[in-house]
């Protein structure tokens, strides 16, 4: 795989650099991204109506049991190529941020040691009442569990269309794309807001932008460099060839 040589450059002198993930990092994981159709059991129902508190006020029993299984198959997954590439990464830019929207937990599953999670944790559930976090809750019931201190129901900790992301992670990435000088977007739609301006704010305060998708997407147009294909191949070959290449010097 041949590489630009300025983004090879670029990326051996960053001090800061920064990169948001979505769904596509965790695709050769063997999970679906969140815009692929679903399968088995949940195929003929779209994200977007599920992952909604309207949904969970009006059949939480349907939105747990849906997070449920999706917990199942997260816990299956293991980390793929792309995870690892951005431990490395963290490794060879002295300042790196890593910010994801994804709430599988495989970026620190495979080793990365500081993650934003802008949309929460599916492997955490919080009270929807209280919002106490619980890391136990009754899991051979057949109803939806409730909160051991104000009898609340249990929903997962993510975040769901249209509400608020979590202040101090949101800040944090705002941040760290004011300030970066390589902005890598990796396997995002850029479809959902706020992490989608992410990008355009980095761009603006004079940061590279660098997509890897497997597809064109709204940002396409306006990376410096747009790197289309599998982020499980692209990523560890641009490690290897910038930090790992016999004339990388
Ligand atoms: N490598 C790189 N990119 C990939 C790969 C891959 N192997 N497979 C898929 N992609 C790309 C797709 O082309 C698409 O642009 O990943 C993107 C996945 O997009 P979405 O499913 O929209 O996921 P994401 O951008 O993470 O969604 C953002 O929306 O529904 C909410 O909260 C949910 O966190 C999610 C957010």
């Amino acid at each position: 795989m041949i590489f630009p040589a300025d983004l090879i450059k670029a990326l051996r002198q960053a001090q800061r650099a920064t990169a948001l993930t979505g769904a596509g990092v965790s695709q050769e994981s063997g999970l679906r991204t969140f815009r692929d159709a679903q399968d088995g059991l949940w195929a003929q129902y779209r994200p977007e109506d599920l992952a909604t508190p309207q949904a969970f006020q009006r059949n939480p029993k349907m939105v747990w049991d849906w997070y449920a299984w999706r917990r199942e198959k997260v816990s299956q997954a293991k980390p793929n190529p792309a995870h690892y590439a951005l431990v490395e990464l963290a490794k060879q830019i002295p300042n790196f941020t890593l910010i994801t929207q994804n709430v599988d937990g495989l970026h620190q599953a495979a080793g990365s040691p500081l993650v934003i999670e802008l949309h929460g944790n599916i492997h955490r559930v919080r009270c929807s009442v209280c919002g106490l976090i619980h890391s136990r809750w009754d899991q051979g019931g057949d109803a939806v569990p409730r909160c051991k201190v104000c009898n609340g129901l249990l929903r997962p900790d993510v975040v769901w269309f249209g509400e608020n992301l979590p202040q101090a992670e949101l800040e944090a990435a705002f941040e760290a794309a004011r300030t970066c000088e390589l902005f890598f977007s990796i396997g995002t739609s850029g479809v959902v807001q706020p992490a989608a301006s992410l990008a355009y704010l980095a761009q603006q305060q004079g940061a590279r932008i660098v997509e890897i998708n497997a597809e064109p997407t709204p940002l396409t147009s306006f990376a410096d460099f747009a790197l289309q294909g599998k982020a499980g191949q692209i990523l560890p070959a641009l490690v290897k060839a910038t930090f790992f290449h016999e004339s990388s010097t």
